[in-house]
């Protein structure tokens, strides 16, 4: 489809799906378009060859049936609330990483809550230098292009403000028992379901933009994970036993986002910090922290104004801003 057609196309669409129910005659609907029966014909091709599924009467009137599994921008827009936050989406089928293309867009001006999206990533980068498995649409990889005017040490915070607002979706959605393990990892019962890795562009005490990255393990059965991450990862599809319609998530997810984020721009992580506290796996709990070549044990006590995590080793509090943490 091209052009006139394709916004035909998802107009038409979005017409069609508020009415499930309900069956119209191509002609009526030429009417109600202004265009000719033609250009509706070759729109609904279109719509099918994307992956909607109409039905048709005995009569030949028409009706919505249902929309697929895919991250086109207009569909993810038909569910989207929120005020700014994927309003502006690049959306690719296969990407080497989306952080990398945000980075790309961001440093030639792409605005604030600009979402990049890819089915697969070919090399999906992860904390600490690791990779991040991404298979094609099993998931949601995606990054969003923020610009926040808080002093550059603050920006950090940003990874678990979006992890809490991704543990929150699950238990709101789901009712899962999912947690935040500092700074970044999202869990259910202690397995990995989702991972930020936020990436900044500063200068001395300025931010540029931020990348936050999102890797979200939606539909995965334990077969399709790689051997090395069976035992560490889990996926929505899993815990919950049904298949995910992912864009519907992702726009809960990004609304949810969305209003922590509204807050953190504000007054920075303060006012989110109970919220963000009461999600913690680790507050409370021995741990192990594997800072370089360094490696102690000792207890979770607090997450401070800036997202560091404290501990308490014997009378000691240290204050950790980077690391692997383990739960001992
Ligand atoms: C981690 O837990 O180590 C962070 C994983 C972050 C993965 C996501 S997937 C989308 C985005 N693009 C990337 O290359 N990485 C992040």
């Amino acid at each position: 489809m091209g052009g006139r057609v394709d916004d035909i196309a998802v107009e038409l669409l979005n017409f069609l799906r508020n009415a499930p129910d309900r069956y119209y005659r191509i002609p009526k609907l030429a009417e109600k378009f202004s265009t000719r029966v033609k250009f509706i014909n070759e729109a609904l091709r279109g719509l099918v060859i994307w992956g909607y599924k109409f039905e048709f009467d005995d009569t030949s009137r028409i009706r919505f049936v249902s929309a697929p599994d895919s991250i086109f921008p207009h569909e993810i827009g038909y569910h989207l609330k929120t005020i700014f936050i994927g309003r502006n989406i690049v959306s690719h089928f296969s990407l080497p990483s989306t952080n990398s293309l945000a980075f790309a867009l961001a440093s030639e001006g792409a605005p604030e809550g600009t979402l990049v999206i890819a089915e697969k990533q070919t090399s999906g980068r992860g904390r600490l230098g690791r990779r991040w498995h991404s298979p094609p649409k099993l998931g949601l990889w995606a990054t969003l292009i923020l610009r926040p005017t808080l002093p550059p040490s603050e920006l950090p915070g940003l990874s678990i403000v979006t992890a809490t607002a991704l543990a929150d979706t699950i238990i709101s959605k789901f009712d899962l028992d999912a947690s935040v393990k500092w700074p970044n990892d999202c869990l259910i019962d202690d397995l990995k379901v989702a991972g930020i890795l936020t990436e900044l562009s500063a200068e001395l005490d300025k931010a540029n933009f931020v990348a936050v990255g999102i890797g979200i393990n939606i539909n995965h059965l334990r077969k399709d994970f790689p051997p090395y991450l069976r035992k560490k990862a889990t996926s929505l599809r899993i815990e919950t036993g049904g298949r995910i319609d992912r864009i519907a998530f992702l726009a809960e997810f990004l609304l949810s986002f969305e209003k922590m984020y509204l807050q953190f721009k504000k007054k920075g992580l303060k006012p989110l910090l109970p919220k963000i506290k009461k999600r913690s796996s680790l507050l409370g709990r021995q741990v192990k922290l594997k800072m370089g070549s360094k490696t102690i044990i000792a207890k979770a006590i607090d997450i401070d104004t800036s997202g560091a995590l404290l501990v308490k080793r014997r009378k000691e509090t240290l204050r950790v801003t980077a690391g692997e943490v383990t739960v001992v």
